[in-house]
C-alpha cells in the first residue's frame, strides 16, 4: 500500500506530470511547475517505493473556507481506493486546521458525492470565481461542478458506528 504523507519538493515533477496528463484530457486545469513548487505545502501525496501514485492539495481561502484541488491518481492506479484515501487525508487536515467548509471544482462530481460532498452553485465561492475562474479560457463553457462538504457534518457522520460509508443526511444541506 502507498504511504500517504505531505509532499516534498522532490515529488513535484511527478505531481506536475500527473496533473498535465489530466489537463491534456481537459479533466483538470493545468498548473505550472513553479506554481507547484511555491505551493508544495498544500500537497499530500501517495508514494510507494519512491513513485508518486496520487496527490491532492488543500488551498486555504479564509479561516473557514478551503478548496480541495489538484486531486488525482496516476493513470492505471485509479479505482483502488487511493482517491478516497487522499480525500480523507486532506479533509482530516482541513479539520485539524479548524476549517468549516471545503469545496472542490470538478469534472467528477460522482466521486465527490461518494466522499460526502454535495453540489452547490460555484458563485457561492466568490474568491475562487474571481481569482481563478474569470481568468480561465473555459469560463463560459465550464464543465466543472462545484461540490462542498461541511467538516463538522463529516465528522459526525464518521462517528456513527453503523455507517459503512459517508452519507450526509439531506437535512444538513
Ligand atoms: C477522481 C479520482 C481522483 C478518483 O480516484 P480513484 O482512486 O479512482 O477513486 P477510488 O478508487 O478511491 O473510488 C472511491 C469511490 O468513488 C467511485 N468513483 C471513482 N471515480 C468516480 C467517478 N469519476 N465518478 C463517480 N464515482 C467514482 C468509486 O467507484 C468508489 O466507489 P465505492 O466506494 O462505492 O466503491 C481519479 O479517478 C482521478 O484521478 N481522476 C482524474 C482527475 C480528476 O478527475 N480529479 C478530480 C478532481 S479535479
Amino acid at each position: 500500500m502507498p504511504t500517504i504523507r505531505k509532499a516534498e519538493l522532490r515529488d513535484m515533477q511527478a505531481v506536475f506530470a500527473m496533473i498535465q496528463h489530466y489537463a491534456e484530457q481537459r479533466v483538470m486545469l493545468p498548473r505550472a511547475i513553479l506554481d507547484l513548487y511555491e505551493n508544495v505545502w498544500e500537497f499530500t501525496v501517495a508514494e510507494e517505493n519512491g513513485v508518486v501514485h496520487g496527490c491532492g492539495a488543500l488551498k486555504v481561502y479564509s479561516a473557514e473556507l478551503a478548496e480541495l484541488r489538484s486531486l488525482c491518481v496516476a493513470p492505471g492506479i485509479n479505482g483502488r481506493g487511493l482517491g478516497r484515501t487522499l480525500t480523507d487525508q486532506v479533509l482530516d487536515e482541513a479539520e485539524h486546521l479548524g476549517l468549516k467548509t471545503v469545496f472542490a471544482l470538478t469534472t467528477s462530481p460522482g466521486f465527490f458525492e461518494k466522499m460526502g460532498f454535495r453540489e452547490v452553485p460555484r458563485e457561492r465561492f466568490p474568491t475562487k470565481v474571481w481569482r481563478d475562474c474569470l481568468q480561465c479560457p473555459r469560463y463560459y463553457q465550464c464543465e466543472e461542478k462545484a461540490m462542498m462538504i461541511e467538516v463538522d457534518v463529516r465528522r459526525a457522520a464518521l462517528r456513527q458506528p453503523a455507517a459503512e460509508s459517508l452519507e450526509i443526511p439531506a437535512s444538513s444541506a
